[in-house]
């Protein structure tokens, strides 16, 4: 009987199995109720009782191996038919990458860069720390002037002699930069981030996002600015957008206009998003004012230019009709994932 054992335990290692089947009757040959186990636990009986010790322990010995032998076959046996099916099965569906989604705030800006872009503007930027020059001085605001002010402006540094460090207010401050390091012709759009001291609201944030443009030539007219603008309302919002201008005032234009695009949900007619006026407020622009070209060092009796500036969450929020600001800072994978589908 200690042979058997032996024998059978030796045995076991040799053995190998193709499919479940086999591997079904490896099983019931050594562990089913008329198995090689079950056989010799009967034969134990008959053992000495002073063998008993050893022959248990040998048996038990055994059992443990067929046990360890039949899950090791199990296993692989079930890899090897997995990485058949991942191998030979080429009609199976791929598995999904999980795709990032650009934010709703980026897909807006892309998609007025590149609306200027096919009319020849290029991209500039600016720092986002500024100084009261560029945010303020050189774009003609009087000392005085309310937008200056604490309750607007985050200061970083608060001068004696009036030369502030400020979070810029504005991406207006690339106009100047622009104007300071580069002559007519110039053809900008500066797209950044602005900051403003304001209480945080569904319709207010103290952190948000603008696009300045500007272009300044010989002979740019009223007229060039009203048909540029044009186009980009009827690129962004559809063909059959329709524009008006405001008269309306900022102190680094001359004349300044608000610029309105026709409703596009409710194609004019009027509805809550417009308020029933079917109008929907999206940009301020004008001529650029003598003094700010002469400020930067441009010949305002050679040149001159329009300027306009938009907010890039307003027509992000024309365009998804997300009516809450502070939705656009959460990072809220819930609302993100939304825009998969724009990239
Ligand atoms: N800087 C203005 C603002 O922040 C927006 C603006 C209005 C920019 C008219 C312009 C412009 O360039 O001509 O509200």
């Amino acid at each position: 009987m200690k042979q058997r054992i032996k024998q059978s335990i030796e045995n076991l290692k040799q053995l190998s199995v193709n499919t479940l089947e086999e591997l079904e009757q490896l099983r019931i040959q050594y562990l089913g109720k008329k198995g090689v186990l079950n056989d010799l636990f009967a034969q134990f009986k008959t053992v000495p009782n002073e063998e008993k010790r050893e022959m248990g322990s040998l048996l038990n010995e055994l059992k443990t191996a067929v046990q360890t032998k039949i899950e090791t076959l199990r296993d692989a046996l079930e890899a090897k038919i997995e990485s058949k099916i991942t191998i030979d099965d080429l009609t199976k569906p791929a598995y999904l990458e999980t795709l990032g989604s650009r934010h709703p705030i980026s897909l807006v800006r892309n998609e007025i860069t590149n609306i200027f872009a096919q009319i020849g503007y290029t991209v500039e930027e600016g720092p986002e720390i500024e100084d009261d020059w560029h945010v303020f001085s050189a774009l003609n605001f009087p000392p005085e002037h309310p937008a200056r002010d604490m309750q607007d402006t985050f200061f970083i540094e608060n001068r004696e002699d009036g030369n502030n460090t400020v979070l810029r207010t504005h991406t207006s401050s690339v106009q100047v930069r622009t104007m300071e390091k580069q002559q007519p012709p110039i053809r900008i759009i500066a797209p950044g981030r602005v900051f403003r001291n304001e209480a945080i609201s569904a319709r207010a944030h103290c952190i948000f996002h603008q696009i300045e443009g500007l272009y300044i030539d010989k002979n740019v007219s009223f007229a060039d600015l009203k048909q540029s603008l044009y186009y980009f309302a009827k690129e962004m919002f559809g063909a059959e957008t329709q524009i008006r201008l405001r008269p309306s005032y900022f102190p680094f234009t001359e004349p300044s206009a608000e610029m309105d695009v026709s409703c596009n949900l409710c194609g004019g007619k009027g509805c809550n998003v417009c308020k029933g006026t079917g109008w929907l407020e999206i940009m301020g622009c004008g001529m650029v004012d003598p003094n700010v070209l002469e400020a930067s060092g441009i010949d305002s009796t050679i040149y001159s230019g329009f300027a306009f500036g938009m907010g890039v969450e307003r027509i992000a929020m024309l365009k998804y009709g997300v009516n809450d600001l502070r939705m656009y800072f959460e990072n809220d994978v819930r609302f993100l994932n939304q825009f998969k589908t724009f990239i």
